[in-house]
């Protein structure tokens, strides 16, 4: 990690407010740690775009009882063995289930691949949280 440095930065008084809100309301403990992570997220969300090799986990709701949806879930997840790390079902109750499958590859490949277990019939909610390294 790089030193620290110390800089100012012009800003309207209301959106200032706003920054100190949002700090208070969030788990950092000052405003600087607040910007830094703003900054981190601005950087993962550009490699994403910019189709770099990232990482994500894909959570996957779904009704298992609904025809074959467990087995196209499987059979998408092995067409994708290289890129899927690990998964983890669990069984919510005694019909919908939760897996979420880690991920990693170019944000292109996985957003097909979250696109792609999204359309199942039976899927209830398919959401991603994309990381990465923000290293580039
Ligand atoms: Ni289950």
């Amino acid at each position: 990690m790089s030193k620290l440095i110390r800089t100012s930065i012009t800003i309207e008084e209301d959106l200032l407010e706003k920054l100190e809100q949002l700090t208070s309301k969030s788990q950092f403990s000052n405003r600087s740690e607040f910007i830094r992570d703003l900054i981190r997220g601005a950087m993962v969300e550009e490699e994403w775009a910019a189709n770099e090799e990232v990482v994500g986990t894909i959570t996957l709701i779904f009704d298992h009882h609904k025809r074959e949806l467990t087995n196209k879930l499987t059979k998408l997840q092995h067409n994708h063995h290289r890129e899927i790390l690990a998964s983890t079902h669990i069984h919510l109750d005694h019909h919908i289930c939760a897996e979420m499958i880690m991920i990693k590859g170019p944000a292109s490949t996985i957003n097909e691949i979250v696109n792609n277990l999204r359309q199942q019939v039976g899927i209830i909610h398919a959401g991603i949280t994309m990381s990465s390294t923000g290293i580039s």
